[in-house]
């Protein structure tokens, strides 16, 4: 088994890669609590890179990192990388988000999460993109999930974020999809 520094401090986020990659060969461990890495990219894959090199620079292990957030299409594509720096808590951000649409008629909305693998040396080894179309609706909706789940609907479900479970919303979720286009090649990374 390999090593694969997460860089995230927060074990749930580790549980979740953990489950996202299960089978493969991989021991995914928590970053370090003292090292941090400021997001000061432009882009998802800008950030994304960038916490994975670091951590896998400081370390001397492998890593990975996730970056994601939701792009509105009428606030041409706010709160993007800001996503999570929109507003104070997830009732502030949810209510700013739905104050700036107002009552624009374009919905349209999706979540992005880019992730990426960096080796121990800090260059990248595989970057992977999951992208979940949806319409932000007028008020929240459902109580499941975090962020900008209870706004963010899916028509083909006719749910919320916040209304599915958590298996169905891994499976649809840009995060889920993001995992489901890595896996295979970080299958392919670790046999070699
Ligand atoms: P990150 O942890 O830097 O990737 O920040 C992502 C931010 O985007 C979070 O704090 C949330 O505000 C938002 N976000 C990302 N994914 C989701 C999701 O699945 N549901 C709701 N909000 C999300």
């Amino acid at each position: 088994m390999t090593v694969l520094v997460v860089a995230t401090g927060n074990p749930g986020k580790l549980k979740e890669m953990q489950a996202y990659l299960a089978g493969l060969e991989w021991e995914l461990v928590l970053k370090p609590e003292t090292l941090e890495v400021e997001e000061t990219g432009a882009t998802f894959a800008e950030n994304a890179c960038l916490k994975a090199s670091q951590i896998a620079l400081a370390t001397g292990e492998w890593a990975i990192a996730d970056d994601s957030g939701l792009e509105v299409e009428a606030l041409d594509g706010a709160p993007g990388v800001y996503s999570a720096r929109y507003g104070k808590t997830d009732t502030d951000r949810i209510e700013r988000l739905l104050n700036e649409l107002g009552n624009e008629l374009n919905r349209d909305a999706q979540f992005v999460c880019v992730i990426a693998i960096a080796r121990p040396d800090g260059t990248i080894a595989l970057q992977a993109e999951g992208v979940c179309p949806g319409r932000i609706l007028h008020s929240p909706r459902g109580s499941g999930g975090f962020g900008y789940d209870p706004i963010f609907y899916v028509p083909e479900q006719r749910l919320t974020f916040a209304e599915m479970s958590s298996d169905q919303k891994r499976l649809l979720s840009h995060r889920g999809k993001a995992f489901q286009a890595l896996a295979p090649q970080l299958q392919q990374v670790s046999s070699q």
